[in-house]
């Protein structure tokens, strides 16, 4: 079993939760790679794929990279995102990420909270179509914390045994 670890990350969150996937990764062969890095996805079983969720979907240099991934390629999506864990504008997200794959090849997905940049908090506070999510997204100062990380290491285990069970 080969996996890689693929991300894209802006201000560090989506970055850590790589990195913890990464370290976690138990009796696989591993490489982590930021998207823009990514030479030949061919040879991995399976690619973790993950991004920060940006207006409830997926930034584009994340979403280059899942479409350039050949149908049939065994999948798995984590995101990073300033609302509550599990929330619908969270889940959203994911949704796009599903409609760019070919049908039946993502494992599964994992989400945590991840700090949202202050002055990005500061201008939404302003408007007033954004300003509850705005007060929302400060709660997130923080993460991705230890038991975020945590998570991710035990989805991302389980991923692999789903991959393995294929
Ligand atoms: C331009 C921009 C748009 C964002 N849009 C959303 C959003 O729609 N929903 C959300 O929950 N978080 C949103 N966020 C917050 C990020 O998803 C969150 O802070 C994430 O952890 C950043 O990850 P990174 O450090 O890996 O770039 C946005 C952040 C930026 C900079």
């Amino acid at each position: 079993m080969k996996v890689l670890v693929a991300y894209y990350s802006e201000s560090g969150n989506t970055e850590k939760v790589a990195k913890a996937i990464y370290e976690g990764i138990e009796k696989a062969e591993k490489d982590i790679l930021p998207v823009s890095e990514v030479k030949d996805v061919e040879t991995y079983d399976l690619v973790f794929c993950g991004f920060p969720v940006h207006s409830h979907s997926v930034p584009r240099k994340a979403e280059e990279f899942i479409r350039s991934i050949s149908a049939g390629k065994s999948m798995a999506f984590f995101a990073t995102h300033g609302s509550l864990r599990g929330g619908q504008l969270a889940v959203t997200a994911f949704y796009h990420a599903l409609s760019l794959t070919s049908k039946g090849t993502v494992l599964g997905t994992f989400g945590c909270r991840g700090r949202v940049k202050p002055d990005l908090i500061e201008s939404l506070l302003n408007k007033a179509e954004y300003r509850s999510w705005a007060l929302e997204a400060q709660s997130a100062a923080g993460h991705p914390d230890k038991g975020d990380l945590e998570d991710a290491k035990e989805w991302a285990n389980w991923m692999i045994r789903k991959a393995r069970s294929k």
